[in-house]
């Protein structure tokens, strides 16, 4: 039997996807062909070419779908583009291209990227990664495309000069140090505390937008509350409820915690903050996790039936049977448009098995059945 290529995978459950969000998938197949480039020919069998942390597989996309008050939920992807043979470096320079071979199209404003792209550029690059996209599809609005570097690309004690630079120039410094006192507990920036991913919006808008990440591991719901009470007009209530309901737990001993500021050019503290949850670490399996996104999308009035034919998009599995398909799940605060994320995994190279069977086999005891899992 011929053996299904990664973009033949790729691509059917991108189909499925702008199906389910009303969106005509030519145009997304077409970038999504573009970035994964001759990789895009290789087998599944074959396994992945690159050991890429946009995904636990390695599969170097994941969808996301973003739902908002203002109009129908959007579809987006997470993408690393692929050097050939695939390194940091060959990769960041295979996402440049993508970027200079789509700007016209996509109609990128990218006066700001390359005012700061010196910055995350490294000899000796430290990490997985330096440069990912991500592209969002709305049947409301054009494409767009935002770009995410990674700050720790010259060794983590070099990522907060970094990000301090790039935001000078981008003429947002003010900000940044309030920033880091609420959100960084006490000794631990470059510990618990990390600079994970910088993100810069590409689309044509007077004002630049960029996005500052930071991975709290070993945190607890207050850290980030704390961090998140710097924002003016975010109910840090919600944002207590939100994780709570999310993970069913209020210490993060495994997989961080993530926060993000929204930052725009002109203003001095940030207009926004979102939280990211990593599900997938706090849940048995997939039905747990779909259970608990449901109950989110609920709480603030969003169609679960969408999210739950985004699922059949990807997979026929049972959720059961595996776990990490529901990636994180998000709650955006303030602009550009308020609301929440769930992320999808693409699951082309493998399913994690569920929690409790990693038990039962790595302990050999008896699993304990939760209201949760049953
Ligand atoms: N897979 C990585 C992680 O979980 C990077 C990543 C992908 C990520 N999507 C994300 C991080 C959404 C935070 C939020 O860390």
């Amino acid at each position: 039997m011929r053996s299904v290529s990664v973009m033949e995978h790729l691509n059917g459950q991108l189909a499925r996807l702008c199906e389910v969000v009303g969106t005509d998938p030519a145009m997304p197949m077409d970038l999504l062909t573009d970035l994964l480039s001759s990789h895009g020919w290789r087998s599944l069998s074959e396994g992945p070419a690159w050991p890429s942390n946009v995904a636990d597989d390695h599969t170097p996309v994941e969808f996301s779908l973003a739902y908002s008050n203002e109009e129908p939920p959007a579809l987006r992807i997470l993408a690393e583009a692929l050097g050939s043979p695939p390194n940091v470096q060959a990769n960041m320079a295979a996402a440049h291209q993508f970027i200079d071979a789509h700007t016209d199209r996509l109609n990128l404003s990218t006066s700001r990227l390359a005012s700061v792209s010196d910055l995350f550029v490294a000899d000796d690059p430290h990490g997985t990664f330096a440069l990912w996209c991500s592209l969002v599809f709305s049947s409301a609005r054009p494409p767009e495309l935002k770009v995410y570097f990674n700050p720790e690309v010259n060794g983590i004690e070099r990522a907060p000069d970094v990000v301090g630079e790039a935001l000078y120039r981008l003429g947002m410094a003010i900000s940044y140090r309030t920033m880091l006192k609420h959100a960084v507990r006490q000794g631990e920036l470059g510990r618990n505390d990390r600079l994970s991913f910088f993100a810069l919006d590409l689309h044509d808008e007077p004002q630049a937008r960029v996005k500052l990440y930071l991975s709290h591991h070993h945190a607890e719901i207050r850290d980030v509350v704390r961090a998140a009470s710097m924002v003016n007009g975010v109910d840090t209530s919600e944002l207590v409820d939100f994780c709570t309901v999310a993970a069913g737990t209020r210490r993060f001993d495994g997989r961080p915690l993530v926060g993000s500021y929204t930052l725009i050019e002109g203003t001095d503290m940030p207009v926004g903050y979102s939280i990211y949850v990593p599900i997938r670490g706090y849940v048995s399996d997939d039905r747990e996790a779909r259970v608990r996104v449901m109950a989110l999308l609920d709480r603030y009035g969003f169609d679960g039936a969408v999210f739950e034919r985004a699922i059949t998009a990807l997979t026929q599995r049972l959720l059961l049977d595996g776990v990490g398909l529901i990636a994180h799940v998000s709650l955006r605060l303030g602009p550009p448009r308020p609301g929440v994320t769930v992320y999808l995994s693409s699951e082309a190279y493998r399913v994690n098995p569920p929690r409790s069977r990693q038990i039962t086999t790595a302990v050999r005891q008896p699993v304990r059945t939760t209201a949760a899992t049953r």
